[in-house]
């Protein structure tokens, strides 16, 4: 199908979308920004094109040659010097001009869950102003609005297993908030037996880990009847956060100690971060709603249409567990 065009190829999700599409087979070009901690995976079929989203001759060229393109790429835990989500939407808008310009077949985008609580976390409208504009291009496209990443809330949790291998850890980015929290945090499940639960821990939402999410981008691009969709995308159960605090108990084989993070102090914490930080607001923000509120998403047909198994909650602490000893 031509070589695949990964924006966001050196974080979290994007890492991920990449090694799977080299175990494939498939030619791709990874999008990086020069200043990326990014180091390629060794492989003949990858080509690396130093660029960024904010300057759009090199999105341009980077687009020469490609029919395919998957976008993971977003600020929400940004590095120095990028602004929160602020200029996200002119980045794609970049992005879509040179999809244009090259004849791009297929563009398909990572964006956030739907809930009636968009406006709460400061991220999602830009998200959903991303999905109109390419919406509107023309441009055949599928959007997968994700659920909570286990990977990424796990680690939350007080996780430090769930990140265990993880190349490019979204929460060790160079971003100040995100780095302190998980200093004093990470770990504390596995070697003190106490999980950080937001809300009242009895919210539920249906976890998908990123492996998953990659697996149904990358997937997206082999079945025809993926294109011009939104898909809803989550885990195979909807657990709430003192259930995941269970399985990480059975798994272990020690008790957990359940601590609760009030819904007011996460809500008090966005509205006083608001002015001081964009980006620390945001995070509250999805903290406070995914404590504060039941999501769920029925998985059933798109799994099978997709054909991809997909892993719960257990499945993938004990895939973590065998890879890496703990
Ligand atoms: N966490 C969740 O539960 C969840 C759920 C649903 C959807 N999502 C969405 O999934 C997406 C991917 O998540 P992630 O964990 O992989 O994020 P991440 O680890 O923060 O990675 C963000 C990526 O975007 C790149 N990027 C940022 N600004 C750029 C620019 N101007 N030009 C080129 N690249 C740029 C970064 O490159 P650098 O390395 O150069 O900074 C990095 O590769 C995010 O948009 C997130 O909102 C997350």
């Amino acid at each position: 199908m031509g070589k695949v065009l990964v924006i966001g190829a050196s974080g979290q999700l994007g890492s991920v979308v990449l090694d799977q599409l080299l175990e494939d087979g498939q030619e791709c070009v990874a999008f990086v920004r020069p200043s990326s901690r990014f180091i390629p995976p060794d492989s003949q079929l990858l080509q690396v094109a130093y660029g960024d989203l904010a300057d759009f001759i090199s999105v341009d060229n980077a687009c020469e040659n490609v029919k395919k393109v998957i976008a993971t790429a977003g600020s929400s835990v940004p590095l120095r010097g990028d602004k929160f989500m602020a200029d996200e939407v002119r980045h794609y808008q970049h992005l879509i001009t040179a999809c244009l310009n090259h004849k791009v077949e297929h563009l398909v985008y990572i964006s956030a869950f739907s809930s009636p609580y968009d406006g709460l976390i400061s991220a999602f409208p830009v998200k959903r102003q991303i999905e109109q504009l390419i919406m509107m291009s023309g441009i055949p496209y599928t959007i997968f609005r994700g659920a909570a990443f286990m990977d990424i809330y796990y680690a939350v949790m007080g996780s430090r297993l769930a990140i265990a291998g993880v190349s490019q850890p979204t929460l060790l980015r160079a971003f100040w908030m995100t780095k302190l929290y998980s200093k004093l945090t990470s770990g504390l499940l596995e070697n003190y037996g106490i999980a950080l639960l937001p809300g009242n821990g009895k919210v539920k939402q249906p976890f998908i880990c990123i492996h998953d999410v990659a697996a149904f981008m990358v997937k997206a691009l082999v079945i025809p009847t993926a294109k011009w969709r939104i898909i809803e995308l989550g885990g195979p159960e909807t657990l709430s956060w003192s259930d995941v605090a269970d399985v990480y108990a059975d798994v272990f084989g020690k008790k957990i100690s359940k601590l609760t993070i009030p819904s007011s102090l996460l809500n008090a914490c966005r509205l006083v971060l608001r002015p001081l930080s964009p980006a620390g607001e945001n995070i509250m923000g999805s903290l406070y709603v995914l404590g504060l509120y039941d999501i769920a998403i029925d998985m059933t047909a798109v799994s099978e249409e997709f054909a991809i198994k997909l892993t719960n909650t257990r499945q993938f602490l004990l895939g973590k567990l065998k890879a890496y000893s703990y």
